[in-house]
């Protein structure tokens, strides 16, 4: 499948970036969705390490874990290399110090408080020159939006702003076991240029990883599911055979 036109933001693991043939249209804001375990974070790490190394400045917004624990734990993997944030080539930030400067340490944000929020992140992206973005997880920011429409605001705002500064998003969405579709207020999945799903496969005793791409805006794809493997040097999809699976979410 040729698929010319947009400008693609490789993720570096190669089977996605063959599944889109090519990788992540640039500036599009896509949403990886899953619940626990199913690699969110080492993928999107992946994909920002990645981008790093070939000279795109990358940033994570940690909304969940302390960035140091992140680094702890990314450590195990070959790809991270530490180097990367004492060059400032990747920037790992904590939301909670932004919430902190901003005087939004409360349980409920107006929409005024959203639009606080997306002008210092894309002020942040604008101002080092951010090409990659991962904000990990957006569930735990909606989880303060008192509304769809809040959410609505928020995603389509930073996605917009985000878009026309070049840089390529990915917004972490935490599904609960119990969710229906693709994220957990609904809203979001319809806004985001892309989904990439991962889930958990029960096989012969086995529970695999699966990731399959649902939609992304800009380009042609496969939807088929592939099986995902965390291994020590990253991220890696093979197809999915056939058979003997009940799937488990
Ligand atoms: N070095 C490693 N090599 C292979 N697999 C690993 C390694 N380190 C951790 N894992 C596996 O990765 C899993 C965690 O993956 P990850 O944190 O990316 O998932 P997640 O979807 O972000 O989870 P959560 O919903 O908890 O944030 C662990 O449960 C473990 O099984
Ligand atoms: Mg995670």
């Amino acid at each position: 499948m040729a698929d010319s036109g947009r400008d693609r933001c490789k993720t570096g693991i190669a089977g996605l970036d063959s599944i889109l043939n090519g990788g992540i249209p640039r500036g599009n804001t896509i949403l990886i969705t899953g619940s626990c375990g199913t690699g969110k974070t080492t993928l999107s790490l992946e994909f920002l390490v990645h981008g790093a190394l070939m000279g795109e400045r990358s940033m994570y917004i940690s909304v969940t874990e302390a960035p140091e624990k992140l680094v702890d734990n990314m450590i195990t993997y070959d790809f991270f290399d530490k180097k990367l944030i004492n060059e400032k080539k990747l920037i790992l930030v904590d939301l909670q110090e932004i919430y902190v400067k901003l005087g939004l340490e409360k349980l409920e944000f107006t929409l005024e408080d959203v639009n606080i929020l997306v002008s210092q992140i894309v002020k942040i992206v604008k101002e080092l020159g951010i090409k990659r973005l991962v904000i990990d997880s957006i569930t735990s920011i909606c989880y303060r939006l008192t509304s769809k429409e809040e959410i609505r605001e928020f995603i389509l705002h930073l996605g917009k702003e985000l878009s026309d500064l070049g840089c390529t998003t990915i917004l972490i969405s935490e599904l609960l076991h119990s969710s229906e579709g693709y994220s957990q207020y609904g809203v979001e999945e319809a806004i985001a240029d892309g989904i990439i799903f991962m889930g958990n496969l029960e096989r012969r005793g086995d529970l695999l990883r699966t990731i399959q791409v649902i939609k992304m805006r800009g380009t042609t794809h496969s939807r088929a599911k592939y099986v995902l493997d965390l291994t020590p040097i990253g991220v890696l999809l093979a197809p999915l055979l056939k058979g003997g699976s009940s799937e488990v979410t």
